[in-house]
C-alpha cells in the first residue's frame, strides 16, 4: 500500500475507534472482542473446508487473513489485536497487505488458541462472531452476538471513510477490466459460460475464491434466472444473443459488484432487445441523478418501478402507462428484485437494511434513508421469467402485455445494469462504476 492510501487507512482507523468507542459506551460494554472467524467446513461428514473469510466486523480494522485471531477494545484504551499464527506445515494464510495497523494498536502475536478469560473476568464483556464455541472459548462470561449491539457496529459502518471508497473504487478499477475483456469476447466469438467466467478471473487476476460473490455469467435465456451460476459448457446457438455478467472484484476486502448487459447479432429481435438494453441504461442513470440526501432509498426503488414501467411501454411490451403497469404489479411480474443493496466489506452490507422493505417489496435491501458517505448499488433489470409472467399471462392485468413480443424477446432472457456509486453532498453521486466503465450495456463491440 502506498503512502497516501497508508493516511487514509490511519484516519479511517481513527473513525473506527471513535464510533466504536460510542457503541461501547451506549452498549455499556467494558470490552468487546471481535472475532476474525475461521475457515467453514463444507460438510459436517468430511475434512473440507471453504476458503476463509475474514468477518466483516473484524476486517473493518484489519487487511489481514489470520483465521483463529481476534481484536480487543475497551475504552479508552488502545486496541489489542491477537494476530493467531499457528505456523501450520498444512497452510499458511497470505501475508498482510501491509503493516499499518501495527503503529495503531498493540500486537500480540499467538501460536496457540487465545482466551481472554482475565481481560473479560470484570464487567460487561461481549463476543462479536461466527461461531458461539468460539466466543465461549474466548470469553466464556461474554455476550455473544447482542442482536443490538451487532445492528450498531453493522451501522457504524455503513457511512464509509475516505480510504474505503478508495479501495471500493479500486476494487471498480479491477472489476470493469474483466467486464470490459468480456465484453470483447463476446463480441468476436462464441465462447460457453466457463470460458466467460474463465476468463473473467485471469482479466481480473482473481481465483475464484477471492471474488466477491461467484460471478454469474449468463448467456441468452439463462439471463432470466437472476443469479445464474450453473455455467453452461456450449457455445451459444444462434446468430443473435445476449450476455449478462454480474461480477465484481475486491480490493483490501471491499467488494464491487457490477452488472452490464450486452446484445451481438442481428434481426429484429435482436434489435428489440438491444432497445430494451438502452432503456433500461437510460434508466438507471435516471436513478443515479435522482439519489438526494435525506429521502428514503425505498422511495428511489417506488421511482425504479415507474421508469421500468415508461420503458415497457415505450418498447411496446405492455400497452398501458407506467403508473397503471405498477398499480397492477404488471411490472413487479418483469422487474421482480430490490433497486440495489449497500455495498463494502460485505456485498450485501447489511447496515442499511435494519428495517424490514414494505411487504409489496420483499427483496430489497436497503430501506436506509439516504446519507451521505453511504455506497450503495443501483441496479434495475426487465426479465422474462416464466414462473412470473405465466401467472400474469393467466389473469386480468396480463392484457395489456404484448405476449408476442414477450415470446419474440424470451431468448434473450433479459437485463441487469448495476452501478456502484458514492452518496456526496456536493454532486448527489460519484459513479465509481462509470469513472471506470461508462458503458453500461447495449451492442457488444
Ligand atoms: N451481485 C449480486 C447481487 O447483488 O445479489
Ligand atoms: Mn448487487
Amino acid at each position: 500500500m502506498n503512502e497516501p492510501m497508508l493516511a487514509l487507512y490511519a484516519d479511517h482507523l481513527a473513525v473506527a475507534l471513535a464510533r466504536s468507542e460510542a457503541t461501547l459506551e451506549r452498549h455499556r460494554l467494558d470490552a468487546l472482542i471481535l472475532d476474525a472467524g475461521d475457515a467453514v467446513a463444507r460438510s459436517r461428514f468430511d475434512d473440507q473446508w471453504f476458503a476463509y473469510r475474514p468477518a466483516a466486523h473484524f476486517a473493518w480494522w484489519l487487511p489481514l487473513h489470520a483465521p483463529g485471531s481476534c481484536l480487543l477494545l475497551r475504552p479508552g484504551r488502545r486496541p489489542t489485536l491477537y494476530w493467531h499464527d499457528p505456523q501450520s506445515y498444512w497452510e499458511a494464510p497470505p501475508p498482510p497487505s501491509h503493516h499499518g495497523f501495527a503503529a495503531h494498536m498493540d500486537v500480540h502475536l499467538a501460536r496457540q488458541a487465545v482466551a481472554l478469560h482475565a481481560e473479560t473476568a470484570t464487567g460487561r464483556a461481549a463476543v462479536v462472531g461466527e461461531s458461539e464455541a468460539r466466543a465461549r472459548a474466548l470469553a466464556p462470561n461474554a455476550a455473544w452476538n447482542p442482536p443490538d449491539l451487532v445492528a450498531d457496529l453493522d451501522a457504524a459502518r455503513t457511512l464509509k471513510t475516505p480510504y474505503e471508497i478508495a479501495c471500493l473504487a479500486e476494487a471498480n478499477a479491477r472489476a470493469a477490466r474483466g467486464h470490459d475483456h468480456l465484453r470483447q469476447l463476446f463480441a468476436a466469438g462464441s465462447q460457453s459460460e466457463l470460458d466467460l467466467h474463465l476468463d473473467y478471473l485471469r482479466a481480473t487476476w482473481q481465483d475464484d475464491a477471492e471474488t466477491p460473490y461467484k460471478n454469474i455469467v449468463a448467456l441468452d435465456a439463462h439471463a432470466a434466472t437472476l443469479h445464474h451460476i450453473a455455467y453452461g459448457r456450449g457455445a451459444p446457438a444462434g446468430a443473435s444473443s445476449s450476455l449478462l455478467v454480474d461480477a465484481g472484484a475486491t480490493c483490501h476486502g471491499y467488494h464491487a459488484d457490477i452488472t452490464r448487459t450486452w446484445v451481438r447479432g442481428s434481426g429484429e429481435a435482436a434489435d428489440r432487445f438491444r432497445a430494451l438494453v438502452r432503456a433500461v441504461d437510460d434508466l438507471q442513470q435516471q436513478l443515479c441523478d435522482a439519489i438526494a440526501i435525506g429521502t428514503p432509498y425505498e422511495a428511489l426503488h417506488d421511482r425504479a418501478h415507474l421508469l421500468v414501467g415508461e420503458a415497457l411501454r415505450q418498447v411496446g411490451l405492455v400497452h398501458a402507462s407506467a403508473e397503471a403497469a405498477v398499480a397492477k404489479e404488471v411490472t413487479f411480474a418483469f422487474f421482480p428484485h430490490g433497486l440495489g443493496h449497500s455495498l463494502g466489506l460485505q456485498t450485501h452490507d447489511v447496515g442499511c437494511a435494519r428495517i424490514r422493505p414494505r411487504s409489496d417489496n420483499p427483496w430489497l435491501r436497503n430501506t436506509s434513508t439516504i446519507a451521505e458517505g453511504q455506497v450503495f448499488t443501483i441496479e434495475p433489470g426487465i426479465y422474462f421469467i416464466e414462473g412470473l409472467l405465466g401467472p400474469l399471462r393467466a389473469c386480468e392485468a396480463g392484457r395489456v402485455v404484448d405476449w408476442r413480443l414477450v415470446e419474440s424477446l424470451r431468448p434473450f432472457g433479459g437485463v441487469r445494469i448495476e452501478d456502484d456509486v458514492v452518496v456526496d453532498a456536493a454532486r448527489g453521486h460519484l459513479n465509481l462504476t462509470r469513472a471506470v466503465l461508462p458503458e453500461g450495456g447495449g451492442n457488444a463491440r
